[in-house]
């Protein structure tokens, strides 16, 4: 039971585009089935979801979680993960939880994705394991914010 926690999951970039983007990488579910399959697996934690394509916009949703208590945060920043010192510093001062995740194993892939600029300023980093990547940040998140570890 996860009382009244609130997880945030931030999905950026092309991320709407699950399904029909390289299903080779991505798998072939939608962003929609990934909400799904995270609801069903934290029926009692209070999730919300937000994508953009848009840096500017995610900046605004991640200032809009300054200050919220037993809240935690995933972020799948997408391209924005490999260049954007703006995400970088909005994420940096945001002292709630924070997970990095990514559906790809990212070291596999391109040069280009091999570093994330957001990997220093969040707790933790979570690559290649698909939806399931989500679910356990999530837990960790959940750990984190009912018996944290240090
Ligand atoms: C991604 C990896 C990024 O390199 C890419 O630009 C994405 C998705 C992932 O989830 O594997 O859009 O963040």
């Amino acid at each position: 039971m996860s009382g009244n926690i609130k997880i945030h999951i931030v999905n950026g970039p092309n991320l709407n585009m699950l399904g029909k983007r390289e299903p080779d990488i991505y798998g072939t579910f939608t962003l929609a089935d990934l909400e799904i399959k995270i609801r069903e697996a934290f029926p009692d934690t209070d999730l919300v979801f937000f994508q953009s394509n848009h840096e500017g916009a995610i900046i605004d949703y991640l200032q809009s979680l300054w200050g919220q208590e037993k809240t935690g945060l995933i972020i799948n920043a997408g391209a924005f993960s490999h260049y954007s010192y703006a995400i970088h510093d909005a994420l940096k001062v945001l002292s709630i939880p924070k997970t990095e995740v990514h559906l790809s194993n990212i070291y596999q892939r391109e040069s280009f994705r091999t570093h994330s600029v957001l990997s220093s300023v969040c707790d933790g980093v979570i690559a290649g394991l698909g939806i399931n990547g989500y679910i356990l940040g999530i837990s960790g998140l959940i750990m984190t914010l009912t018996k944290p570890a240090k």
